[in-house]
């Protein structure tokens, strides 16, 4: 695990879109693992910026997502397909087609985790995987105590998850109580991965992860077996680690 401490929000969003257009320009065919919440809005203003100025493009670029609520169809706008729209997908040239989110309303999701761990094989891979972390150590919706080979899977989120979460909804109640997830073993077989946090909220998370070994009680640490994980931590996630 490389990490990498940068001043503030700005300078993790400056660092991790910098090395995802590095990527996209050497490799104009990436498959790109995307996230969504609060922690890559600012890469992804970035990645747009920069399509904008010419310097990429998304015309062969497949992107996936790690997550989305269940229940909430897609044009849902606390649906993580619309975030994803409005964030991004909706300013730069990838193809409608070209991107792929869980359907959280699929009659059968069983099928729907199936059909997802499908589509990403037939991609051929996920060449880079971004990730932020929840206060819990959860990546993508995996909770603590998701085993570390689980593949794409439909989970009860945490009280602690929803709570974080509810401030994108109007009620508390509103909040989803499962979403479909990539699961870890799918994250871990990303090509690279870049795992972002910024902000205190994130501090004993990025504690853990920094000081100890892997276990399921923090399913970040399920990064330890990856050979190329990049952690991009702002100075206040970053307090406890040195
Ligand atoms: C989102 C996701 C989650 C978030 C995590 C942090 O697709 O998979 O694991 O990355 O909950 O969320 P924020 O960035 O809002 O603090």
């Amino acid at each position: 695990m490389e990490w990498i401490v940068v001043r503030d929000y700005d300078a993790m969003s400056e660092e991790a879109a910098r090395r995802i257009i590095e990527r996209m320009k050497a490799q104009p065919d990436l498959v790109l693992g995307l996230a969504t919440g609060s922690t890559p809005v600012g890469t992804y203003r970035r990645l747009v910026d920069a399509f904008r100025r010419g310097e990429i493009s998304f015309a062969r670029v497949r992107t996936v997502n790690l997550d989305e609520y269940v229940g909430l169809a897609p044009d849902h706008p606390q649906s993580y397909a619309r975030f994803m729209r409005e964030q991004l997908f909706d300013h730069v040239d990838l193809p409608a087609d070209a991107w792929d989110i869980p359907r959280g309303t699929a009659a059968d999701l069983e099928a729907e985790c199936a059909r997802y761990e499908a589509h990403i094989r037939e991609l051929g891979g996920i060449d880079l995987q971004l990730l932020g972390i929840g206060t819990n150590g959860h990546i993508g919706f995996n909770e603590p105590g998701t085993p570390f080979e689980a593949r794409t899977h439909v989970v009860a989120l945490t009280a602690s998850t929803r709570e974080a979460n509810a401030r994108f909804f109007e009620r508390p109640e509103d909040v989803p109580t499962h979403a479909v997830t990539m699961g870890l073993g799918t994250i871990l077989e990303a090509r690279e991965i870049l795992l972002l946090a910024s902000g205190p909220s994130k501090r004993e998370a990025i504690r853990r992860l920094y000081h100890e070994g892997p276990s399921p009680d923090l399913p970040a640490s399920a990064l330890k077996h990856h050979p190329r994980v990049t952690v991009i931590v702002d100075e206040a996630a970053a307090a406890d680690i040195r």
